[in-house]
């Protein structure tokens, strides 16, 4: 997938960063809390990834003119801006992360290889009303699972079942905007549209409003 900043909407900006091409980029811009969270991660690939998902938060936050908040985890891992202005998601796959911003709704974003093996994979994240339109395709079953994760990732709460309570409507391989629900918790119905985008063997979601 290319490296890309797009400006979804005056409100709403995503970036996809190439994370060997961020190696020798400086991090000034981050928080203290963040630059001590970044220098306490030994791992070299999981460095590269973090920092590639603070650059391209960077990179959507300029392409809205915002300054670089700082940005802290709650206790399920989903971050939220330091001034508490605006929604974040990011993700990291190899070679690539990715960060969507929005003003004033959550939001929630994923990229992932198309595999094979996500077909035997599904009765663990689908429901049967969906394998059954899915047709044993791996595109579709890697676009059902990152629609899900991001779907997940937008509400950010643990104990939510990707099987059990996400939804999603049927959809084909030519729709660029799937729907889905988040259903039976004990929190009221959540309805969610995600876009699909897909560049060679790679599916990135990102939930829309
Ligand atoms: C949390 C989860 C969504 C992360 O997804 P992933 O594919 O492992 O990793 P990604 O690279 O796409 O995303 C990682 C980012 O997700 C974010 N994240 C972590 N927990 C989160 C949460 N509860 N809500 C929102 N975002 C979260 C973090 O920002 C993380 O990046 P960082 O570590 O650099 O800060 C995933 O592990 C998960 O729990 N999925 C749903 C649960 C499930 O049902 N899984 C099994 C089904 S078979």
């Amino acid at each position: 997938m290319q490296a890309k900043i797009e400006k979804i909407s005056p409100l709403s900006a995503l970036a996809i960063k190439n994370i060997e091409e961020q190696e020798n980029k400086t991090v000034d811009f981050l928080s203290f809390r963040e630059k001590l969270s970044f220098a306490n991660i030994s791992h070299p690939e999981k460095r590269k990834e973090w920092k590639g998902a603070r650059l391209a938060i960077k990179s959507a936050l300029d392409a809205i003119n915002m300054a670089y908040p700082g940005f802290y985890k709650d206790e399920h891992g989903k971050s939220y801006p330091m001034d508490g202005y605006g929604n974040v998601s990011l993700t990291h796959t190899q070679g690539l992360a990715a960060a969507i911003f929005h003003k004033e709704m959550p939001v929630g974003i994923d990229i992932d290889y198309i595999k094979e093996k996500v077909v035997r994979l599904g009765p663990k994240f689908l429901d049967p009303t969906e394998i059954a339109f899915l047709n044993n395709d791996p595109v579709l079953y890697t676009i059902a699972w990152s629609a899900k994760e991001s779907i997940f990732k937008c509400q950010g709460r643990k104990g939510i079942s990707l099987r059990q309570h996400i939804l999603l409507s049927p959809f084909d391989i030519n729709d660029r905007v799937i729907k889905g629900k988040i259903y039976d918790t004990d929190f009221a119905d959540h309805y969610y549209s995600v876009k699909v985008e897909r560049q060679h063997d790679l599916i990135m979601t990102y939930t829309i409003w």
